[in-house]
Order: structure tokens, then sequence, then C-alpha cells
């Protein structure tokens, strides 16, 4: 232990040169701590330790975060009105210099919210060494952080109310097409292809409603709560929560800097709804091979192959599948980072951006990649409605049919529809257009009449159970649907 540390000791004297080489910005950086710094970080310290080549992304949320924070400084007269609106002013200025792209971005200044410090000094001087007043960076960054967040939910949201309009319009359109209804990919029973959509528009709005959901347990602002236990300076909480469109302060200023459930909603939120979109584009991928040839992808969507020349290659559907696991594995990254950590911050934290970052990117890519690919898609009624009847998909009808018309216990009925079935797959026809003779050989109730209710078409216009396939089951469930959107607030 003790050579160790003697080893360490020296490795530290040895390192004069890079004390010499220390930059004016490290100089910088070191004098943001104050005097006990006798040396600026190690080089690979500043890779480790800098989040600025991420964290950047955050800089809009920064500035209105720091100009809420000194209108209130100046309002409860803790910093001078002059001060302020140098702030204010300098503020400004470094925003259109980001925007223009003229700002310089330096690792050695570590953070967002460094960088932007520093830079307002540089321009104003003293008023600006006046901003970090009763702050911390500790709720600085939860603050930026969650603005950052909350944005993304509003883009979330507006993106799956787009999605869940396309799903609704194509669904309206295809109300009575007849497809198979499948379990364990095989055909099981005729439904309507306007059905099995709209089962995507209810998890869709489902998803929607988490998103809204985790915006209104987000809403509380940490700013504040300085670096973990709140502040002696006489500082107006509610002031700062509702000039950054909070609800309200973050009751305790220890969560207010240690939570990232914000962050870890946003991510289930995303991860569950890129299942959705996966589902959703694993069924487009099948249903557009010649096999199914249920709908044909729009060209703009789809790739050739480099020597086959019949391809037409899914490969956006293939990526909208694909991507999700990047939204799966950040959402499991940013619990397993948060799982050990005491209160309030630490370092490790600061991981809590590049996942966030790429998961929000990524969900939005997916969430507007699909709603283009559904609306631009071919699909093929005909190809669908052959593809219902094989498999002799309303076997379950004639069994229906015989309890319901002819009394027979259900078990019974399942018996001689399973004959049916075998009498029609030894004379390769469909069960409606089995004889008349032959039913009746098979069970002596089976007659005539049964046939008309074997068409595909008749099976679905039967199921007329509350949530059921029928064609105007499903135009109500699309108008339920789209009153029950228009209810919701605007955006909300
Ligand atoms: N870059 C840091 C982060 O993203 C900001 C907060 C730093 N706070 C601190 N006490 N070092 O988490």
């Amino acid at each position: 232990m003790c050579r160790i540390a003697g080893n360490l000791q020296k490795h530290f004297e040895a390192d004069e040169d890079r004390k010499r080489d220390m930059t004016e910005q490290r100089k910088a950086a070191r004098d943001l701590w104050g005097g006990h710094f006798a040396t600026g970080p190690a080089p690979l310290m500043e890779q480790i330790n800098a989040s600025i080549g991420f964290d950047k992304r955050l800089w809009p949320h920064d500035i209105v975060g720091s100009k809420a924070h000194a209108t209130m400084l100046a309002g409860q007269g803790i910093i001078s009105e002059a001060d302020r609106d140098a702030i204010l002013e300098g503020l400004d200025e470094i925003a259109r210099e980001i925007e223009a792209g003229s700002f310089t971005f330096d690792p050695a200044l570590e953070d967002i919210h460094l960088n932007i410090e520093s830079r307002l000094t540089e321009k104003i001087g003293e008023p600006g060494r006046r901003l970090h007043t009763a702050r911390s960076r500790n709720d600085q960054v939860a603050t930026d952080f969650k603005l950052f967040v909350r944005a993304s939910i509003d883009r979330a949201i507006d993106l799956l109310e787009h999605l869940t309009d396309t799903i609704l319009d194509i669904a309206d359109q295809h109300a009575a097409t007849v497809m198979p209804g499948f379990t364990h990919l095989q055909a099981a029973q005729p439904v309507t292809f306007g059905h099995h959509l709209m089962a995507y528009a209810e998890m869709v709005v489902r998803d929607r409603s988490r998103f809204a959901d985790a915006r209104l347990r987000l809403n509380e602002c940490p700013l504040g709560a300085a670096a973990l236990a709140g502040t002696s300076f006489p500082i107006d909480r509610h002031a700062t929560a509702s000039a950054l469109g909070f609800d309200r302060p973050a009751a305790n200023s220890i969560d207010a800097v240690s939570d990232r459930d914000f962050a870890l909603d946003y991510l289930a939120s995303a991860a569950i709804t890129a299942v959705h979109l996966s589902r959703l584009a694993e069924e487009l991928v099948l249903w557009s091979t010649p096999q199914f040839g249920f709908v044909t992808m729009a060209e703009d969507f789809t790739s050739g192959s480099s020597i086959m020349p019949q391809k037409r290659n899914p490969d956006a559907a293939e990526l909208v599948r694909g991507k999700s696991g990047r939204v799966l594995g950040h959402s499991q990254a940013l619990l397993v980072t948060m799982k050990g950590l005491p209160l309030a911050y630490s370092k490790d934290m600061q991981e809590d951006k590049e996942g966030v970052f790429d998961a929000v990117d990524t969900l939005e890519l997916c969430l507007r990649a699909t709603t283009a690919m559904l609306a631009s898609m071919r699909v093929d009624p005909a190809r669908m409605r052959a593809a219902a009847g094989v498999g002799f998909t309303t076997a379950t009808d004639l069994a229906d049919w015989l309890v319901r018309v002819k009394g027979a216990p259900f078990r019974d009925a399942h018996g001689i529809a399973a004959r049916a079935v075998k009498a029609a797959e030894e004379r390769a026809c469909d069960l409606h257009e089995l004889d008349e003779a032959v039913l009746q050989a098979i069970d002596p109730r089976l007659d005539g009449a049964v046939r008309r209710l074997l068409r595909v078409e008749a099976s679905v216009a039967s199921r007329t159970s509350h949530g059921g396939t029928s064609p105007e089951r499903v135009r109500e469930a699309i108008t339920a649907m789209r009153e029950r959107l228009a209810a919701l607030e605007p955006g909300r």
C-alpha cells in the first residue's frame, strides 16, 4: 500500500513538465475551483472528465436557466439590476455566437455550464462572476437536462399523434378489407386489416399517455437546490420554477440534485414505444415479401440488391426494427448507472446524457420513418382476401354455428368442425365449397345454410362483440379513438 502511494507521489512530482504546459484555459478552469488546486488536470483526467463534447447540446436550456436565475437574483436584491442586465445581454450574445457557430467549446472548461459562464465573464467581467451565486452545477445540470427531456417528451407526443392519425386514416380505408388473423403466425381467423391496424393505434395511444404521464412527474424545478442542501441566500424558487414553465419547485433539495427518474421515465416510455414500432416494422417486413404480398413498400423506403435484380428490400422497416435495440439498451444502461449511487450528486450521473440523446434521436427518426412508410405503402386487398381463406380459417365459424343454431355443446361442435376441415383438405376445396351431402355425412345437423357463413366476409361480419373485428365495430372504434384524441388537451 505504502509503496503504491509512494510511487504515485513520485509520479506527481515528476509531472513538472505538464504543469508548465498548462494552458491559459486550464488555468481559467482551475480558477473556477478557487485557490486550493495547484495544478490543472492531467490530460487523461480532462478526457474522462469533460462532457462538453456531448452536453453542448444543452446550451439553449443552460442559457434560459441562467437567465431565469439571474432575473430572480436581482428580483430578490441578491445582485443589482445593472448586473442582471449585463448578464442577460451577455447570455443573449452568447446564444447568438453559438447559433452562428463562432463560439469555441473548450474541453478544458469541462462542460456546457462552465463554458458559458466563463465566456460570460470574458465578455462582461465582474457581473459574470456573480451569476453562480446561490446555485451549483448540480442543480443547474438537473434543470438543464429536465428542460431538454421535457422538450423531447413534447416532440415524442407530437410524433405519436401524427403516427396515430396516419394509422387511423389507413384503418378507415380498410375497415372492411379482409385478411388472415394469426396466432403463432399460423392463419387463425379472418380479421379486417382496419382492425389489425387499430391494434397498433391502441398501442401508440398508450405510448402517448405514457409520455404525457412522465411529463407531469418531471415538471418540478430543481433550480435553487444548489449543491444539495439548499442555500442561505433569500432566493425565490417559485419564481424560477414558473419562469421555466415548471409546475412547482422540487420539494427536497437532496432529491432535486440526485434524481434522474425523469430521464428513466423518458427512456422507459421510449423503450416500450420502440418495441411497438419494431413489432409493426416486423409485420411490414413480412407483409412486403412476395410470399405474403399484402403490401408494397414505397420505392423510396426500400433498396435494391446489387446482384439480384428482382429484389426490393424493406430496409427502412428493418432499421426501425433494428434501432429499437439501441433505445432498449439506453434504458437499461441508465438504470444500471444509477442503481448503486448514494445521495446526492455523483459524477457517474454525467453518464446520463449520451444515452438519452441517442434514444431521443433514434426514437424520433423511427417515429417519422414509420409514419412515412405507412402513409406511402400500397395495400393489396385482393392478396389479403385470398390469403384470408387459406388454412380453413372459418372452421371456428362452423363450430359456433352448430352451437348457436343447433344447440350443440361447443366441444362436440369443435370435433364436427375438425371433421369438416379434414373433408375439405381431402377434396382440396374451401369449407364453404363442401357439398351438402358431404356435410350431412359428417353430421346430420350440418345443412347447406351454414355454407354462407363460411365465407371470410361473413366470418368477419359476424364478429360484432365489443372490440371485435366486424367492419361496423372497427368504424366505431376509429370514431371513438378520434373523439378521444380530440378531447385531449392540445399537445399534452
Ligand atoms: N458535467 C456535469 C454533469 O453533467 C455537471 C455537474 C457537475 N457537478 C459537479 N459537482 N462536478 O453531470
